[in-house]
């Protein structure tokens, strides 16, 4: 149950921040890794290229200067943050979090930090988070990351999978509202029955890493395409309508919807059932490639660069990953 939180302090985002690799692998480089072409690549998915780390680059490294650029936007420094979340598959470590390198790159000295997993959901998972800690008063200013490498747990031999996926990081500082803008509605789901349809099988505690697990490429991501395009379709279209419900808003209220980057034909499968026209649906995944936790953060930040959210504009935030989890946000920039 998600409630509405209506008569506490509202979380609002005050700036955003983003940053890609510099390496850019198009479709034309990939003919030349696995079998495949840019026509496939292009109507299957709508990919044309992405971005890929450098072996040196950690996904903290990405985050830290999404997160700089985010504090520099928002005006805020890094001592004044007091909780960091990190949305990530890609940690750099098992453990120490990676909230907690960013914390020590940035010198957030005042800031509590941990990470959170829900897949490509979990910037979206992390915003119902800060909306929570807003709510009650834990906290007043947050930085929420979503930054990942799949690069690195990406089988580049795998033409299923590798053409699908990139690297990239983004960054979001939260605190309460001033006014009426901020998160409005959010509605999470989650279904673990479905686990075995998209996952990265080996390196936890089920399949701990060995010679054997590594000849078997179990520390690469897995996934069963037909299935997940299916069930996003499906649970972005629900989510979507059940925050928008909770909003007591419609799609036509929203000046833009930015659902997960994952594959334009999820997109506009997406767009078909909830209306609105495909001017209203937010895509940059034709350079970027799924970029996990990062996607929608990074479509934010853009959209916000650009021009295409102004203040008090109404969003329309929609996730689906690995889980699965799903869920949509409503706010008002
Ligand atoms: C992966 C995806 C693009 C595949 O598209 P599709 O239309 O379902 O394609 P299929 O799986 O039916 O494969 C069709 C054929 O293309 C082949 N193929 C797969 N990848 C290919 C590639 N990169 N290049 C060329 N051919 C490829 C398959 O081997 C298959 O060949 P076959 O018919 O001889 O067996 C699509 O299923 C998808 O986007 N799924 C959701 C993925 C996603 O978004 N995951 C993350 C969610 S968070």
């Amino acid at each position: 149950m998600n409630d509405s939180f209506s008569n506490l302090p509202r979380a609002a985002i005050v700036a955003t921040g983003s940053y890609v690799p510099e390496r850019v692998l198009t479709n034309a480089d990939l003919e030349k890794m696995v079998e495949t072409s840019d026509e496939w690549i292009l109507t299957r998915t709508g990919i044309r290229e992405r971005r890929i780390a450098r072996p040196d680059e950690a996904t903290s490294d990405m985050g830290t200067e999404a997160a700089k650029r985010a504090l520099a936007n928002a005006g805020v420094t890094a001592e004044e943050l007091d909780m960091i979340i990190f949305a990530t598959i890609t940690p750099d470590m098992g453990f120490p979090n990676t909230a907690c390198f960013v914390q020590a790159n940035i010198g957030a000295k005042n800031a509590f930090c941990f990470d959170i997993e829900a897949a490509c959901s979990g910037f979206v998972y992390g915003l119902d988070l800060c909306r929570q800690y807003i709510a009650t008063g834990a906290a007043r200013t947050i930085l929420l990351l979503g930054a990942e490498k799949i690069s690195c747990i990406t089988d580049w031999k795998d033409r299923s999978l590798c053409v699908l996926f990139g690297d990239g990081a983004g960054a979001a500082v939260i605190r309460a509202s001033d006014g009426k803008n901020g998160l409005l509605a959010s509605v999470m789901r989650s279904d673990g029955r479905l686990h075995d349809l998209l996952k990265l099988p080996g390196g936890g505690s089920r399949n701990p890493a060995t010679p054997e697990t590594i000849a078997g490429g179990m520390h690469y991501m897995k996934m069963n395409g037909r299935d997940v395009f299916k069930h996003a379709v499906t649970c972005m279209t629900d989510v979507a309508r059940k925050a928008l419900d909770k909003a007591g808003l419609t799609v036509d209220d929203m000046k833009l919807i930015i659902p997960h980057q994952a594959n334009l034909r999820i997109v506009n499968a997406i767009g078909e059932r909830l209306g609105g026209g495909t001017d209203k649906y937010f895509v940059n995944l034709d350079r970027y490639g799924n970029t996990s936790a990062a996607s929608i953060i990074l479509a934010l930040d853009e959209a916000v660069r650009v021009g295409r959210i102004q203040r008090g504009d109404r969003v329309l935030l929609i996730a689906f990953g690995g889980g699965f989890t799903w869920g949509a946000t409503v706010l008002e920039w």
